[in-house]
């Protein structure tokens, strides 16, 4: 039988590299285990197997004796009925009725929505002034999420809801509030000065406006609608029963702490990659520009180079560089190696998109490679796998690519250090250390304006 090892320092030397330079950590573990290792990087629990392997991260997705590990530290923040917190049939029930909002149609009709936000956040930026690229993302990706899943857009109860929703989302930004979360006995209500009397209180708030908001719209139905919400009102479980507002409700902050920091990130990253490297910059206007003046949404996320960017992108830098945990229910041979019950186990989804075998030269941003092959569900996860697959995948994805294109095709802005970004970790994500300082220079004249100057000298 196969032992599986790790890194023999110390568990809190393990933690503070993990937390100060993750991708060394990561790297350094995978060159000497190349299957799966021990990773001690959490200062509460024993420790976790990292799996490194595409088959031991096929296994992993496949088989049922990997349950949800996530539990414990989320529920406070997402609630009892979030997605995050289900495991077995409820799981299984809720991801039902969540996904096809995010498909088809439905999903191609916030086309339009994501432009115009992205044109509202551009042209808020002073000209020539430095701004940067991560936070001006966040605030896309806040304001798709406020209306595409939450329906907000006018009102007094809207605005107050946003600042809430801001606060929420970013919770995870605060290193006092992740103590918080890890150590449940910090978790005391000593007053509203107090950090989690204070999130208490904030928390009543946001769910007594969510509990009126839903209760509203359940009162006075508009078939109109297209946001998440509106169709989470009418969702019915398999058994006929249409979903509670208090399971609406949990389901609606878990669409937000999952889609919020992840898409804004890699939003952050691809505008990075496609400002560092100009000819791919030219190559991406070359294909937009093809579709002519204010092209349709429904054409933009379909073009081929575009889409291998924005997968590229994922690739190197995939935002969460490990899965969700699970844990081990009943004992499990995973690649020949024996995993006891209760072992917590991730897909270390960072070091997977580095392995050479996999992707030839992997730390060369190369988009070209995602249309020389497809890769396969086991070989390029940036959204997971397996039942707890994101199930955000294909908005972001849409997203991404619509904001991009947006940005490049309208607007010209300008990296202000040419010095090559690396990632750092914040939060649970891997975002752009100083967040991509970009100025606006102006707006892009569009291509067929410029053939027509021309032609009229
Ligand atoms: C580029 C953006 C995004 C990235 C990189 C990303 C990545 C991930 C990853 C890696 C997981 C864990 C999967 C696993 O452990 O197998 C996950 C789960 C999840 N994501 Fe995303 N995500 C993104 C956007 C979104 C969006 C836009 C939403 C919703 C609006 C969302 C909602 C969720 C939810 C609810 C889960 C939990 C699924 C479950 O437990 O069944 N994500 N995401």
């Amino acid at each position: 039988m196969k032992q599986i090892k790790g890194p023999k320092t110390p568990r809190l030397w393990q933690t503070i590299q993990w937390s100060t330079n993750p991708i060394r950590y990561m790297e350094d573990a995978a060159a000497n285990f190349p299957d799966l290792f021990k990773a001690q990087i959490d200062p509460v629990s024993n420790y976790q197997v990292l799996l490194v392997h595409p088959q031991a991260i096929q296994e992993f997705f496949t088989k049922p004796e990997f349950v949800n590990g996530a539990k414990s530290i989320v529920r406070p923040v997402a609630g009892d009925e979030s997605l995050f917190v289900q495991v077995g049939d409820r799981h299984k029930s809720q991801r039902k009725l969540l996904m096809p909002p995010f498909h088809g149609a439905r999903m191609r009709s916030y086309g339009q929505l994501v432009c115009e936000i992205t044109d509202n956040a551009i042209t808020k930026i002073p000209l020539k002034q430095t701004a940067s690229a991560r936070a001006v993302m966040e605030e896309i990706s806040l304001q798709v999420i406020l209306k595409a899943v939450f329906g907000l857009y006018e009102g007094e109860r809207c605005q107050q809801l946003q600042q809430l929703l801001l606060y929420w989302a970013r919770l995870f930004h605060s290193p006092i509030f992740n103590s918080l979360l890890f150590f449940s006995f910090l978790q005391q209500d000593w007053g509203s000065w107090s950090p989690w009397g204070k999130f208490i209180r904030k928390r009543q708030q946001i769910h007594q406006l969510l509990l009126s908001e839903i209760r509203d719209r359940r009162a006075h139905p508009d078939p109109d609608r297209t946001d998440i919400l509106s169709m989470l009102l009418s969702a019915r479980h398999e058994d006929g029963e249409l979903m509670s507002d208090l399971e609406i409700r949990d389901q609606l902050l878990t669409l937000l702490l999952g889609g919020y920091e992840t898409t804004a990130t890699a939003m952050a990253w691809s505008v990075y990659w496609s400002q560092f490297y100009p000819e791919m910059k030219a190559k991406l206007l070359q294909e937009i520009d093809r579709l002519g003046d204010r092209p349709n949404p429904a054409d933009i996320v379909r073009l081929p180079y575009l889409t291998a960017f924005c997968q590229e992108t994922l690739r190197i830098n995939p935002v969460l560089p490990i899965t969700l945990p699970r844990t081990v229910e009943s004992p499990v041979k995973l690649m020949g190696y024996e995993l006891e019950p209760g072992i917590m186990i991730r897909g270390c989804i960072y070091t997977l998109h580095q392995r050479e075998e996999i992707y030839p030269n992997p730390r060369q941003f190369k988009p070209e490679r995602f249309l020389e092959r497809q890769f396969s569900p086991y070989e390029f996860i940036p959204f997971g796998g397996g039942k707890r697959r994101c199930i955000g995948a294909a908005l972001a994805m849409f997203e991404m690519k619509l904001v991009l294109a947006t940005i490049l095709s309208r607007y010209q802005i300008e990296l202000v250090d040419e010095k090559p970004i690396k990632p750092a970790l914040f939060g649970v994500t891997l975002v752009p250390a100083g967040g991509v300082k970009i100025v606006v220079k102006g707006r892009r004249v569009p291509q067929q304006y410029r053939q027509a100057i021309a032609n009229s000298l």
